[in-house]
């Protein structure tokens, strides 16, 4: 068999098994796996780890958040950051504006992504006006392999209950995923509100303003209203005990509920938003950081199986007038932008501190950082493995190297977790058998990323949860999902 690259000599690390071989790639695809391979081109790894890419499935790259305000990452340094990081594939957000259909939406986010990402890369869609146009233009989104979307229950962007049924129904039908940034905003508000009233405006005010109670109220909401569908949901950047408590249960139960959990929620405190001055505003993201009983609790879940993923939920605003400062420097917490970078920190923090500390094992790191995101967001067994016919997004780490973090290669001016020593970074990085990180040196172009159509998401191990009220069984033989 001819080989136009073969990766010799390495430990190969899948979800399931950890064992020696060769790989050898043919037309970027995985082709053989196997012993003394021979190719036009080799790369030596021995002494290295070789996993799938990892696929980053919550970033915001070249998208408006609620506030109208641009990231600072665009597709060209989002992707090359994520690339550095460990990741073949990403998956951020199209968001749609009020009032703008999907096809517009779809089209403004292609165009920000075809010239510029370096590695492979799809869309999850958020939807904000789902108005009956929209809902409409629905499968059109599925046949074109968009198979996710994305509603806030927060927010400007927000939907109301009876939008996100319509949503959850759609996806339902399709074999899509809907993912959910689930806080109570009315009891946000509320809360926001008594602090202002109070003077109490500083950055640090932020993690009063956004209790965990409202996270678990619209948690449960999110899970009920997703229950009476029977439809799958993804609970994003779960950041409380009792979210994840609410995850792990519905789960039990056999919902075809997820969740995701998000290194800030694992490595930052409400202490980080108490620095001096304005500086707190670095660690502004919403939910806000807890504190170190929760990271001890959200540890546990992941170790447990209760997360699938964990993401980084990158969102790039600057510490100045372009990001958390858009709106002036000597504003209150609530004019701040939220969000915080970590698409080139997830992985080597989740390694660092997961598998290296032995919080949880090689073969659940790579379950968490690409297979689980690529068998929920229908690319498996195209990506997310190291397989006989995968495409050969791979990842290969030096399970050793330590290095101290600072400057990212995002378009970021600050990293909030500076100073963390971490062990364990990617050195390689493939998408498609073509190097884009090679040796620690970026050797892709703008543009030689592609979009990924995806397809339906993978509910094994999970069974539904039909309500009596809506089996036709059980109730009097109305039709009605
Ligand atoms: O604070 C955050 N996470 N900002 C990004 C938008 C979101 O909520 O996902
Ligand atoms: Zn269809
Ligand atoms: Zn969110
Ligand atoms: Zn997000």
């Amino acid at each position: 068999m001819k080989h136009d690259l073969v990766i010799r000599g390495g430990t190969l690390a899948t979800a399931s098994e950890t064992f020696a071989a060769d790989i050898g790639i043919r037309d970027g695809r995985i082709v053989t796996l196997g012993e003394d391979l021979s190719g036009e081109d080799v790369i030596d790894a021995t002494g290295k780890l070789v996993l799938p890419g990892g696929i980053e499935a919550h970033c915001h790259i070249a998208q408006e958040s609620g506030m109208g305000l641009m990231t600072a990452d665009d597709y060209e340094s989002g992707s090359i950051s994520a690339a550095f990081g460990g990741n073949s594939c990403f998956v951020p957000f199209a968001a749609q504006k009020k009032g703008q259909s999907v096809a517009d939406t779809l089209a403004t986010y292609d165009g920000r992504a075809a010239p510029k990402s370096v590695i492979d890369y799809s869309y999850h869609l958020i939807l904000t006006d789902p108005n009956p146009s929209v809902l409409e233009e629905l499968p059109g989104v599925f046949d074109r392999g968009i198979t996710s979307f994305k509603v806030f229950m927060t927010y400007a962007t927000r939907v109301s209950d009876a939008q996100f049924l319509d949503i959850l129904a759609v996806a339902q039908r399709h074999g899509g995923l809907t993912m959910v940034h689930a806080e109570n905003h009315d009891m946000l508000t509320y809360m926001a509100t008594k602090l202002a009233e109070g003077g109490y405006v500083e950055p640090r005010y932020h993690a009063p303003a956004r209790p965990a109670l409202a996270e678990e109220e619209a948690i449960n909401r999110a899970i009920s209203l997703a229950r009476l569908v029977d439809a799958p949901l993804m609970i994003v950047h779960v950041s409380t005990p009792g979210g994840a408590s609410l995850v792990s249960k519905a789960r039990h139960e056999g919902a075809y509920v997820f969740g995701e959990t998000c290194p800030q929620y694992l490595f930052l405190t409400r202490e980080d938003l108490n620095r001096p001055g304005m500086e707190g505003a670095k660690y502004i993201c919403s939910p806000p950081v807890r504190d170190a009983a929760t990271q001890a609790v959200l540890w546990r879940h992941i170790a447990a199986g209760t997360f699938s993923v964990v993401s980084s939920d990158h969102a790039p605003y600057r510490y100045d007038e372009t990001g958390k400062f858009a709106s002036g420097r000597d504003v209150d917490f609530r004019k701040i932008a939220n969000g915080m970078p970590g698409i080139e920190m997830r992985l080597p923090m989740m390694f660092s501190e997961g598998v290296v500390k032995g919080r949880i094992g090689l073969n659940q790191f790579v379950a968490l950082s690409s297979t689980n995101a690529a068998r929920l967001y229908g690319m498996h067994p195209k990506k997310g493995t190291l397989a006989i016919g995968a495409d050969a997004d791979i990842a290969i780490w030096d399970p050793t190297e330590t290095r101290v973090a600072g400057k990212m290669h995002d378009a970021m001016d600050y990293n909030p977790f500076d100073g963390m020593e971490i062990t364990g970074w990617p050195v390689t990085v493939l998408t498609r058998g073509r190097r884009v990180i090679d040796r620690g040196e970026l050797v892709a172009k703008p543009g030689d990323g592609a979009f990924v159509a995806r397809g339906r998401t993978d509910l094994t191990g999970l069974t539904g949860t039909r309500l009596p009220e809506t089996d036709p069984a059980t109730n009097f033989g109305a039709e009605i999902l």
